[in-house]
């Protein structure tokens, strides 16, 4: 029964929504003014509204643009700033690779220059502070020959020139040989090396010092032979006879400032 009660309300309330719906149709034409001019209020605002939006994105639109471009041209400028540096960087490595290799010459021309000149302070003053040699030898090309002043064993000779971080004399090269042959040497030990049979006496000359070194100690030098120098040339006697000792040192380095104290004053 219920039901059916609401069934009915409802058939009503259709019927009663069709029957306004007529009616506001039926009023349509008759009665335009009210609801027509709130309508076209709404839609004039709707169109500010929608023009305000437009002109909005426009600003918008024109200020990405502008920021963008600003943007933009910022990041291009620091592109240009970071390979100008770059170029900058490299060039200024260059330049330094430039400076010390100059740095390395020009110390290498003063080192040579402060050699020639130590050299000529040697030839007056023999005893010159610029010596890279000790005491007593005489200083040739790169190396110090120094007489020991004794006569000893060819072993014992070559421990003594050891122990100056030397050794028996050598000729290295044809310089040298002149060298040594104008100074005349009678009987002094040679560093060759000690033969098991006695060689015949031969011509000094530099090739017969580029054979192997000698492990002196570890041989039993008795019966062997050691050469040693008589003028220009080379004779073999016992190896445990005497002679005189001759060591060959490698030169110091010239101290540069060891010439410039000796300079002469400048012009005042
Ligand atoms: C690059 O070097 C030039 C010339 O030395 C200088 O004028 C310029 O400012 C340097 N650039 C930078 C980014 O440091
Ligand atoms: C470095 O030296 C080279 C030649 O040695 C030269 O061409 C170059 O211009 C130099 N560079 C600088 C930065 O001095
Ligand atoms: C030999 O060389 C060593 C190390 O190179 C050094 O300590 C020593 O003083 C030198 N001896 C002589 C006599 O020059």
């Amino acid at each position: 029964m219920s039901e059916e009660i609401v069934y009915a309300n409802l058939k009503f309330q259709d019927s009663d929504k069709k029957e306004n719906l007529q009616t506001s149709d039926k009023c349509g034409g008759k009665v335009p003014s009210a609801p027509s001019y709130s309508q076209h209020k709404a839609v004039l605002i709707l169109t500010v509204l929608c023009l305000l939006l437009l002109i909005g994105l426009g600003v918008l639109g024109g200020l990405f643009r502008t920021t963008l471009g600003t943007e933009m041209i910022k990041s291009n400028q620091l592109q240009n700033i970071r390979e100008e540096l770059q170029r900058n960087v490299s060039l200024q490595l260059m330049h330094n690779m430039n400076s010390s290799k100059r740095i390395r010459k020009l110390s290498a021309m003063l080192q040579k220059t402060a050699t020639q000149l130590c050299r000529e302070l040697c030839k007056n003053k023999p005893e010159h502070k610029c010596k890279p040699c000790p005491k007593g030898s005489q200083w040739f090309e790169d190396s110090c020959y120094s007489k020991l002043g004794m006569s000893e064993t060819w072993q014992v000779s070559e421990m003594l020139c050891s122990s100056r971080n030397g050794s028996l004399l050598k000729i290295k090269n044809r310089n040298v040989l002149e060298f040594i042959k104008s100074k005349k040497l009678k009987g002094y030990w040679l560093g060759l090396m000690p033969r098991t049979k006695k060689p015949p006496y031969e011509e000094l000359n530099e090739n017969m010092f580029l054979s192997a070194g000698f492990e002196g100690s570890t041989y039993d030098l008795s019966n062997m032979y050691c050469g040693y120098i008589n003028g220009g040339y080379v004779y073999y006697s016992s190896c445990t006879s005497e002679n005189y000792v001759m060591c060959v040192e490698t030169a110091r380095t010239v101290q540069v400032e060891s010439v410039l104290d000796d300079l002469p004053e400048g012009r005042n």
